[in-house]
């Protein structure tokens, strides 16, 4: 019912108006009913599931389900009071940068409907990290919240001061909520650099082995990658304890194999990245191949729309997963049904537990 009134009623509005224009509304709109403890009530009758089998200890943290929010949508980490109330099981707010960032030029998101897909290019637009670490210092959240941690968009900064804005934003981050995440990928920086390039990664990685390490931290990589590239990645990653996984994946930057030809997306935007049903299977198989390669964490994202296609994540590797497009394409109760088609496919092949089914993955 709800599903339908979203799909039916709300959705061909929302898509008739310019994207950012629609989230930021939401986001408007989310915080206002966080505020309140009827709005909470509402928004928890409405959209809130949960299930036995469903919670997981992971990295020393207890979820209620294994479905999370991906970093960027709540780039500013306004809407922490909501999301547990429509049921996510964690979430991952940011990316925040060592200094506050306007982002790349509007616009800066486009729609693919045919691929249910959104190109991405925000370039990342946040308030920089000292405001929002100041905003949280005595925050008490209701789910694990992690924080996505990643350089200022800014093409002036060298590889070292690039390595020192890092330091600042997880310096203001890391002490606050469950985990940190280290967003390696972002593939929307005015200069085009990425610190997953082998070298500036291990440079990265080096310098924040001097810092204390409180609580889980995740590198989040793109999965557009050959298997050796991959490979090359994780040995890196292995040289430090203090890296407890991977978020695989971040936004898919080929255009080619898609319904909808290269020339087509080139005409929205020459610039920008892809999320949800093309990113599905290149993140499956990185999360695939990562699995075999370390015994590390793996959070899974990219392309999940069903509990079916969560299941096939878990199967590949991922201990926790994330998502952002399937909210934008099929509203908030996508949760709900996601978690609740997870739950069948675990009873129908006998697993009483997730913990039962990632084990087995992992094997
Ligand atoms: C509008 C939008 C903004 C995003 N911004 C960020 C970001 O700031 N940091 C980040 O690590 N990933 C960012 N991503 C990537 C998502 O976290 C996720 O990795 C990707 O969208 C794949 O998941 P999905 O297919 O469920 O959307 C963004 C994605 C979208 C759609």
């Amino acid at each position: 019912m709800i599903e339908l009134a979203y799909k039916k009623l709300l959705k061909p509005i929302f898509f008739k108006m310019d994207p950012e224009k629609v989230h930021d509304r939401m986001t408007r709109t989310g915080i206002l009913l966080g505020k309140t403890s009827i709005g909470r009530a509402i928004m928890h009758g409405m959209f809130y599931y949960s299930h036995p089998s469903l919670k997981n200890t992971v990295a020393g943290i207890t979820f209620d389900n294994p479905i999370g929010l991906a970093a960027g949508f709540d780039k500013n980490a306004q809407l922490y009071n909501i999301l547990p109330e429509i049921g996510f099981g964690f979430a991952e707010l940011g990316s925040i940068t060592g200094e506050p960032c306007l982002g790349n030029p509007k616009p800066r998101l486009f729609r693919l409907p045919q691929e249910k897909s959104i190109l991405v290019n925000y370039g990342l637009y946040n308030q920089g990290a000292q405001k929002i670490a100041h905003k949280h210092a005595h925050t008490k959240f209701k789910i694990p919240i992690g924080f996505s941690v990643a350089k200022t968009n800014d093409p002036s900064l060298s590889v070292e001061q690039g390595v020192q804005d890092y330091r600042k934003a997880y310096l203001h981050m890391h002490p606050l909520g469950a985990y940190t995440t280290i967003n390696v990928s972002c593939p929307n920086t005015s200069d085009g650099i990425t610190y997953q390039n082998p070298q500036k990664l291990a440079l990265l990685l080096d310098a924040l082995a001097k810092e204390k390490h409180l609580k889980p931290v995740f590198l989040k990589i793109k999965s557009d990658f050959t298997n050796a590239e991959l490979a090359e990645i994780v040995d890196i990653a292995e040289k430090h304890p203090w890296v407890t996984g991977f978020i695989i994946s971040n936004l898919r930057t080929n255009r080619e194999g898609l319904k909808t030809s290269k020339t087509q997306i080139d005409q929205l935007s020459t610039k920008g990245a892809l999320s949800g049903l093309p990113l599905q299977d290149q993140s499956n198989r990185a999360i695939s191949f990562v699995s075999k390669r370390t015994n590390k964490i793996i959070i899974g994202c990219g392309g999940i729309f069903t509990g079916k296609d969560a299941y096939e994540k878990i199967k590949s590797g991922a201990s926790l997963l994330q998502l952002i497009t399937a909210l934008i394409y099929e509203g908030p109760t996508v949760i709900s049904k996601i978690n609740r088609e997870l739950v069948d496919l675990m009873q129908r092949d006998g697993y009483g537990r997730i913990s039962e089914v990632i084990a087995d993955a992992r094997d």
